[in-house]
């Protein structure tokens, strides 16, 4: 799934990234503290398989209730107070790429190198850089904290039409909600002084 992909600004494991400042030490005592395990690991493998086939449709929802925000859809507005819509589609691929990586990649240097960039690219540090867009040049980071809950959640109704038991349904949830979180906990770095991080 991860192979062939050619997405414009679609930089993982692009050389031209700098490392992360974040250690794979410290990564993994993030892993701990979510409980990032192996089971973990292996339900992710599942989720791909459920969600794949609908990370479009996942983002288009994530979409649709961003833009019923009067704050948050902001952030894709241009100069003129309208929609960027070349920029929300350029975004939108890589976006739907992320729900697959977020289930199948491995969590190694490449990976978190370009969780950094992630980071950065909802912050003035790199926002628009990447599509040559001139939209406002923050994602707040309350909005994407508390975005997380819905990016969490709203993968239920998918899951629930999957042929898994009950118990395996309730597993691959865990599993996302805690990538989840320890994706957010990774791209705050770039929003917040090194000493407090
Ligand atoms: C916790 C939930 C969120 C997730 C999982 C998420 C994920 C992503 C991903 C994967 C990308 C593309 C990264 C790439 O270039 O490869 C992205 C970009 C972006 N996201 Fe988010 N995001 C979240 C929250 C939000 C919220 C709440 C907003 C708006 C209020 C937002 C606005 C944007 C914008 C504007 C970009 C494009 C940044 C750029 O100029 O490159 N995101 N997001």
């Amino acid at each position: 799934m991860n192979s062939n992909v050619h997405i414009p600004g679609y930089d993982f494991g692009s050389k031209s990234l700098p490392p992360s400042p974040i250690s794979l030490e410290e990564l993994r005592a993030l892993e701990q503290a979510c409980g990032f395990d192996n089971n973990a690991r292996e339900q992710l493998r599942k989720a791909a398989v459920v969600l794949a086939p609908h990370a479009e449709d996942l983002v288009d929802k994530w979409r649709s209730i961003i833009a019923q925000h009067a704050e948050m859809k902001q952030v894709f507005f241009g100069p003129d107070g309208q929609p960027d819509e070349t920029y929300k589609a350029a975004v939108k691929k890589r976006f739907v790429q992320w729900v697959i990586d977020a289930c199948e990649r491995e969590h190694d240097q490449a990976w978190l190198d370009y969780q950094q960039e992630i980071g950065k690219r909802h912050t003035p540090a790199k926002k628009n850089q990447t599509d040559a867009a001139h939209t406002g040049d923050v994602v707040p980071l309350r909005y994407l904290i508390a975005f997380s809950a819905v990016v969490s959640t709203t993968i239920r109704p998918i899951l629930d039409d999957a042929e898994y038991s009950t118990f395996e349904k309730a597993e691959i949830q865990d599993a996302w909600t805690k990538s989840m979180l320890l994706h957010l906990a990774l791209w705050t770095q770039p929003y917040v002084a090194a000493c407090l991080w």
